[in-house]
């Protein structure tokens, strides 16, 4: 069977803290040959031109370092300042600064060089996100004839979005070079092909006058999810029951409905903060019965967007607190710092409402995180933005407009008040699409579509079946 050579811009770390993205991939590695390629977190003087190994957590991981200037243009610069806001339609958001291109695709070119050496013929090579889009071309130039797939974790922009973006062509024809492209819903293989089908000729002829052809590149939608039975499991697991004690101690009987975000402006969170504070205005019966908790770990904070998301939070948030806040109630906390699995699964489980209120998402596996935490006897209920990816894979979650914080908080009072009988149906649809969705099945179909023809195997399926239960 052929190794699999998993590449993104950061590499699995070692501790708790892991999303459940990680978790699965290095699911994969411990099972199949092969080994992750990426960033080492490391600034140096010098680009390092070939890779560092180390085993990590049983999984070979292969890390280069970057100077400090690349690193800036490619990552905070192109990638979090350029394509993020595009391709999550903030063009108000974008800052533009045309050099950062040539950093993205200096780091780009450094990555295939530093991969190309540790490479095997019929290594399969799986390419995450935005941050490397142009990496199956550089690899190509210096003669990789390997399957490369690359998955694409955030939404595809419309076609107006992509036109926003400097040398989207250029970014389009790099795209063609792969030979499968997953993208996370439905909706956003229709954003592609409507730029495809409908864009003039010339958007898709690069530099050298090439047409940009995607005949040889399949692309599907192929919705990642989570591993909702392991999110059972680790609901009750005693670092879980740990968190449920403190926290129902400070709860005291109000019921917790829970918001877990990175602190990012695509993530709606003064809208969502906002909806809470018209449900407390609207429905004075909730007070002193109801207490949010926002979990927002920092991101990206060298970013000036990122610093004025977070100061608009702090704001509203002291807005609502100077509103309701008794001196013996408190109507919300928000925590800036990140919390492992097991402690989140331990929240999950103990809130009557999920709130994921995203203003545009890829997927969002905190919704399937949320849905595989419950308790199947007494479920909450999973209140979603329908411009996340998620909202194609659970329609039986109270779909919200998050724009409009009016429909978000009649939305948190119906989920309040629904029956158990209503609770209990809605979660088993739920769960059953959290179960048909899930991480593993998602990157073992993907990598049976990647593998040469004929080598696809079902067997890693179930060896992997088996690691997940275990
Ligand atoms: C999103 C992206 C990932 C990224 C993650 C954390 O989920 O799709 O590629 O790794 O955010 O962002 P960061 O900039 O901290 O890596």
């Amino acid at each position: 069977m052929s190794r699999i050579v998993v590449v993104s811009n950061r590499t699995p770390g070692k501790g708790p803290t892991a999303g459940g993205l990680a978790v699965a991939l290095r699911k994969v590695l411990m099972e199949r040959e092969g080994f992750w390629f990426g960033w080492s977190g490391k600034l140096t003087e010098q680009p390092s031109e070939t890779a560092r190994l180390e085993d990590i957590e049983g999984v070979t991981v292969a890390q280069i370092d970057l100077t400090r200037d690349d690193h800036h243009a490619y990552y905070a610069g192109f990638s979090n300042s350029i394509l993020w806001p595009s391709f999550h339609l903030r063009l108000d958001l974008a800052t533009i600064e045309s050099h950062w291109y040539e950093g993205y695709r200096r780091v780009n070119a450094q990555f295939a060089r530093a991969l190309l050496p540790l490479l095997r013929p019929d290594d399969v090579i799986w390419v995450h996100d935005y941050h490397l889009i142009p990496l199956a071309a550089e690899l190509r130039r210096l003669g990789a004839r390997n399957r490369i797939g690359f998955y694409l974790h955030i939404p595809f922009p419309t076609p107006d979005a992509l036109y926003a973006i400097p040398n989207h062509a250029e970014l389009m024809r790099d795209l063609s070079r792969y030979d499968l492209v997953g993208m996370q819903a439905r909706r956003d293989v229709a954003a592609f092909t409507e730029f495809a089908e409908h864009q003039s000729p010339s958007t898709f002829v690069g530099d050298n006058q090439d047409h940009i052809d995607f005949s040889r590149t399949e692309i599907d939608a192929c919705p990642i999810g989570s591993e909702p039975d392991a999110f059972a499991s680790l609901s009750t697991s005693p670092a879980a029951t740990k968190m449920v004690k403190r926290m129902e101690r400070s709860l005291g009987g109000q019921r917790l409905i829970l918001g877990v975000d990175r602190l990012d402006y695509s993530k709606g969170l003064p809208q969502r903060v906002e909806a809470y504070e018209k449900l407390l205005a609207n429905n004075a019966r909730f007070r002193r019965h109801v207490h949010m908790l926002q979990v927002a770990p920092p991101s990206r904070d060298t970013i000036k967007e990122y610093q004025e998301t977070s100061d608009t939070l702090d704001a509203i948030c002291g807005r609502v607190m100077g509103h309701f806040a008794e001196p013996d109630w408190q109507p919300l906390t928000y925590v800036k710092r990140a919390y492992g699995q097991p402690s989140l699964a331990g929240l999950y489980r103990l809130a009557r409402v999920g709130l994921v209120t995203p203003l545009r998402d890829g997927m969002n596996l905190v919704a399937h995180e949320y849905v595989g935490s419950q308790n199947p006897k007494d479920p909450g209920v999973l209140v979603l933005s329908r411009f996340a990816g998620a909202a194609e894979i659970f329609p039986e979650a109270l779909l919200v407009n998050p724009f409009d914080t009016d429909e978000t908080a009649e939305a948190l009072r119906i989920a309040l008040d629904m029956p158990l009988e209503e609770r209990l149906e809605r979660w088993q649809a739920l769960m059953a699409a959290a179960r048909k969705h899930n991480v593993v099945d998602w990157a073992v179909s993907f990598l049976d579509r990647l593998a040469p023809r004929g080598t696809a195997s079902s067997a890693t399926r179930d060896i992997l079946y088996l690691a997940s239960v275990a």
